[in-house]
């Protein structure tokens, strides 16, 4: 079935199963595949995204969810590195194996957004998201330094 939905700020087509999860619409069909595939059960946040501003684990959302929801993507931060996080995340140096840094960004986004100088309770709280390699403090110190 066709379905259109706002991705990034441009209106998409999926022709897909109603069932067919976001997170493989974006990446199977869109070719927008910074969004990662984890768990698929809604657990790690790998495939985090954001749907009109709230974070949204994309392996949980069936694409006949969507609707009119602004869907954004890690692709909408910067393709140039300029965003804040993208500049904090560098210079703190936080990705190790880098797989999960997406969502982790697109969760940090959502939280700065709402929370624009986050307590280290309001981070714990907001991020979520699973790391194997435990970058959990350096996450945290590049949200306060994007934060300023
Ligand atoms: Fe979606 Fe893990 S892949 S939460």
């Amino acid at each position: 079935m066709p379905y259109s939905i706002s991705v990034n700020r441009h209106m998409r087509q999926a022709d897909v199963e109603a069932d067919t999860p976001l997170l493989w619409v974006l990446r199977d069909t869109l070719g927008l595949t910074g969004t990662k595939f984890g768990c698929g059960a809604g657990l790690c946040g790998a495939c985090t995204v954001q749907l009109d501003g709230q974070v949204a684990r994309s392996c949980t959302v069936p694409i006949s969810a969507v609707g009119a929801a602004r869907v954004a993507t890690i692709e909408a931060l910067s393709p140039d590195r300029s965003h804040r996080l993208q500049q904090a995340w560098i210079a703190e140096q936080v990705p190790q194996c880098g797989y999960c840094q997406s969502g982790m960004l697109m969760a940090a986004d959502a939280l700065l957004k709402a929370t624009p100088q986050p307590s280290d309770a309001d981070i714990d709280a907001a991020m979520t998201n699973l790391c194997r390699c435990g970058t959990y403090n350096r996450v945290r110190r590049a949200i306060k330094r994007a934060a300023g």
